[in-house]
């Protein structure tokens, strides 16, 4: 650990002390709700949110690198949310209605705000119109306060991975233990929520980038069943698994932003009319109940919850499946998903053949419908990374994801090999086992079951579960089938209100 860090780490902390709050009004761990009785009883203006997440940015930034941009037009729309507010007769309002909300750098955004998976290949590009996760938030009413770092092109530039960084971005950091990983992609949006640089953030997920950074910054990650939320406007990596979700310090928020942003998009039609069936009437909040784990039916896959017998989090989710059973769960262990092994082994299950050649299908979909961009081809990415070397860390880096995605020719028949063994171990992996054992989810650390999830589309949230002996987060993670949100919920929320694991970040070396 460089000392100037060190030295930066305990200026900054020091001077979060002195951030100011408005009128009595405590902003900093502030949710949703708490923000809407600060603008109903008058102790908070949404310009006042806004002007506090400003000025947190600049004075944590410079550590946490985990705001790309921010809005110039944020005061300007958050003022005009006061005034609708003011305007409107009580009880119009929706919850989000003047929240400020952070979005992942691959959300495009039809506004002063750059949209550019962390790279400089696509600055200076303009979206058509925003993405339609962004429509739905801003008829919310919510104010969009910025962009956030994530991990250049989520992480799919090389094997080697970027590990929270961006050539943009520069390197996000953990605000726990800051030489801790705080992992991709969503990394900027997980650590803005955690560090309340935001109220609510929105991340993006192919296979982890949700549950992982929410896992290891400690806060609630909403990975959605594929199709709920709109794809249309985000920077893709494959329509077969890319999703948008919220990363929220609570479940309660989460599912706030959840409600706001699901639904059919015509620009992404298919995938959204299917799953808009499991769009339920009255939306999510009705399943934030208290006894919601009561009667629920939780599996414990083999294989995930390996660690030696004395370690924090051996002992922690011991205590958590205790206090499932406590709460009403029925826990069922020593479960065999099918072909784990396979499954988790990214290189032979199918996932990097199909992911390679849908990755430059939609990506050369995608950058033809921006309205101006300097790049219009992966071949003209890979031409750009090339001839900016240093900028895109391309010694360290490389792009040979990039490379092999380039040499591939649509979907043939090595492809649709792969798609169908993807399917197929979904269906005799958890698919079989959740029917078999009637299950309402699998619980699993971090994000180490997301390749179970990834291939078959199916929804996860990731809650805060402990702190290990060094401070780094970790997080318990409730699995399950297309749709199964509601119950997900219902678990998570009871979970999360039982054990209140959540602290505010330390800052930690
Ligand atoms: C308004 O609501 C906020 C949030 O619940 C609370 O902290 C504050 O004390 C309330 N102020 C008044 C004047 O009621
Ligand atoms: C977007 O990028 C341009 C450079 O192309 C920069 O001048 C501008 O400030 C950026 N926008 C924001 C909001 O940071
Ligand atoms: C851990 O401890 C339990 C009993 O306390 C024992 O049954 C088990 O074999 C131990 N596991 C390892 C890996 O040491
Ligand atoms: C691309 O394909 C060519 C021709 O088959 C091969 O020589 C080359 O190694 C491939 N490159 C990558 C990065 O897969
Ligand atoms: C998975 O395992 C089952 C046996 O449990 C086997 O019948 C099936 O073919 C395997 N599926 C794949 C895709 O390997
Ligand atoms: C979960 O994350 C914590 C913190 O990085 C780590 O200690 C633990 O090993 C992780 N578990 C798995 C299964 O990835």
């Amino acid at each position: 650990m460089p000392q100037p860090l060190l030295a930066v780490a305990a200026a900054l902390v020091l001077l979060l002390f002195a951030a100011a709050a408005a009128h009595g009004f405590e902003i900093e761990e502030a949710t949703v709700a708490s923000i809407q009785l600060g603008f109903h009883n008058g102790s908070l203006t949404s310009v006042e949110l806004v002007r506090f997440y400003l000025d947190r940015i600049s004075r944590l930034n410079p550590l946490l690198h985990a705001v790309i941009e921010v809005n110039p037009d944020a005061l300007r729309h958050a003022a005009r949310a006061d005034a609708e507010r003011r305007s409107s007769s009580s009880g119009k309002c929706g919850a989000l209605h003047g929240v400020p909300v952070l979005l992942k750098d691959n959300i495009a955004t039809r506004d002063a705000l750059n949209t550019t998976a962390g790279s400089f290949a696509l600055l200076g590009s303009v979206a058509r119109r925003d993405a339609g996760v962004v429509r739905r938030l801003r008829r919310a009413g919510a104010v969009v306060l910025g962009k956030a770092n994530m991990d250049e092109w989520a992480n799919f530039r090389s094997l080697a991975g970027t590990d929270g960084w961006s050539a943009r971005g520069g390197q996000a950091r953990n605000p726990y233990v800051l030489s801790a990983s705080p992992c991709g992609s969503s990394t900027g949006s997980a650590i803005a929520a955690a560090a309340s640089m935001a109220a609510v953030t929105v991340g993006t997920e192919t296979d982890g980038s949700i549950l992982c950074p929410a896992s290891l910054n400690s806060v609630v990650g909403i990975k959605p069943t594929v199709g709920l939320t709109s794809r249309a406007g985000v920077v893709p990596i494959t329509p077969r698994q890319d999703t948008v979700g919220p990363i929220c310090r609570t479940v309660t928020d989460a599912v706030l932003v959840l409600d706001a942003i699901v639904g059919y998009d015509a620009l992404d039609a298919a995938a959204t009319s299917t799953a808009s069936k499991y769009i339920p009437d009255g939306g999510y909040t009705q399943f934030l109940k208290k006894e919601g784990l009561n009667g629920k039916r939780i599996g414990i896959p083999n294989g995930f919850f390996s660690y030696a017998n004395g370690t924090v989090q051996h002992t922690v989710y011991q205590q958590h499946i205790d206090t499932m059973r406590k709460q009403g769960a029925i826990v069922i262990e020593d479960l065999d998903i099918a072909n784990l092994s396979v499954i988790l082994d990214s290189l032979n299950n199918g996932q990097e053949i199909a992911l390679a050649a849908e990755f430059k299908l939609s990506l050369n979909a995608y950058l033809p419908g921006l309205s101006y961009s300097p790049v219009r081809t992966l071949a003209e990415i890979i031409a750009f990374n090339d001839a900016h070397p240093v900028e895109e860390k391309m010694k360290e880096i490389g792009q040979i994801i990039f490379l092999v995605a380039e040499n591939t020719t649509g979907i043939g028949a090595i492809e649709k090999a792969a798609i169908s063994q993807l399917n197929k171990l979904s269906a005799d992996g958890l698919e079989k086992l959740m029917r078999e054992h009637e299950l309402d989810a699998v619980v699993t650390p971090n994000d180490s079951a997301s390749s179970v999830l990834a291939m078959g589309g199916m929804p996860a949230i990731t809650v805060p579960g402990g702190y290990g002996k060094l401070g780094v987060p970790f997080g318990v993670s409730f699995g399950g089938l297309k749709g199964y949100e509601p119950r997900l919920i219902e678990m998570a929320y009871a979970f999360e209100q039982v054990t209140m694991v959540r602290k505010t970040p330390t800052f930690l070396p």
